[in-house]
């Protein structure tokens, strides 16, 4: 490695703020069918928020879609640029007919299949209005979570990608590709297309240049999405990459942050959306058996002390069916 952009091996998770914790639970899980895979609560600030985890089957880096349910504490923000437009799954291209009758099932109003550098996709919000897509990927050989309504087979396989509103494109561009390394693959229209190293599922980033939008907020708030993480190894190189990224002038990355599943630190990128950097190397098992994941209210150690006052405040919730034992 002569590079710490090369440390860079594609998402990590996707991680945005939604309305209540049961509406978040009932789509991610029955309308994407993902699997939870973890319920724990918001490390930063002092208000009690959940955070809850979903993946495929296998709860794979790079699968992992992560909320925070911000309705119950009242706060909301307003959509603009600066912000991830678009989080997109990974899903079978013949699987994508099934996903429009899916949708159209669970009253959530879509684009129907549209194409966009020559994928097929289905674009809608869910119910607290994040801007999500299913994407034709016919080389994308992850294991789909199967639920009572979506099979194996036209499950999501993890996370395709996520497009940016970016006000500016000259500068993102060299954050992206001469900082990150990522590659320039295309435009379509006002859509710019990156690869991280070979592209495809979990390795495709967009730009979608709105020059004219006010800039949204970086709050946390109902239906804004937070930040995009990309996977490293392990501490070693994000502390590597930390360092490289400050060389350039963007004094601004965080010190590393203990995330309980993974270590991270997070840099404001020239378009406003907020990137993170996630270590591969712990895990969601760290604190309960894998086939047990998600079905009870995990602390990290530091707050354990602080149980009571913490879950208190929270929604209470109905867990999917697999998860209550
Ligand atoms: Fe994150």
């Amino acid at each position: 490695m002569n590079n710490p952009a090369d440390y860079i091996t594609g998402l990590h998770h996707l991680t945005v703020s939604v309305g209540s914790a049961q509406e978040d639970i009932d789509f991610v899980t029955q309308v994407l069918g993902m699997r939870m895979i973890k319920q724990t609560v918001l490390f930063d600030g002092a208000a009690s928020i959940y955070h809850l985890y979903y993946a495929n089957a296998d709860a794979e880096v790079g699968s992992v879609w992560t909320t925070f349910p911000f309705k119950k504490a009242g706060v909301y923000g307003r959509k603009g640029s600066g912000q991830i437009e678009t989080s997109s799954f990974s899903v079978p291209t013949a699987s994508l007919e099934f996903w429009v009758k899916h949708l159209n099932k669970h009253n959530v109003p879509h684009s129907g299949i549209i194409e966009r550098f020559g994928d097929k996709m289905i674009t809608f919000e869910d119910r607290s209005g994040i801007g999500m897509a299913v994407v034709g990927c016919d080389n994308d050989n992850r294991n789909a979570w199967e639920t009572e309504e979506i099979s194996k087979v036209n499950g999501i396989r993890g996370l395709f990608g996520a497009t940016i509103r970016s006000r500016d494109i000259i500068e993102m561009d060299f954050y992206l590709t001469k900082v990150l390394k990522f590659s320039k693959v295309g435009q379509d229209g006002d859509f710019h297309r990156y690869h991280i190293k070979d592209g495809g599922a979990q390795k495709t980033i967009e730009l979608h240049h709105v020059p004219n939008m006010e800039q949204g907020s970086w709050t946390f708030a109902v239906g804004i999405p937070h930040h995009i993480a990309f996977a490293t190894a392990k501490d070693e190189h994000n502390l590597e990459l930390k360092a490289y990224i400050e060389g350039f002038g963007y004094t601004d990355v965080t010190e590393l942050k203990d995330r309980n599943y993974f270590h991270s630190i997070y840099n404001r990128t020239p378009s406003g959306a907020l990137f993170e950097f996630a270590t591969s190397d712990i895990g969601f098992a760290i604190d309960e058996e894998e086939n047990l994941l998600g079905h009870q209210l995990l602390l990290p150690p530091v707050f354990e002390h602080r149980r009571e006052e913490i879950v208190k405040p929270l929604e209470e919730i109905v867990l999917p069916k697999y998860l209550r034992v």
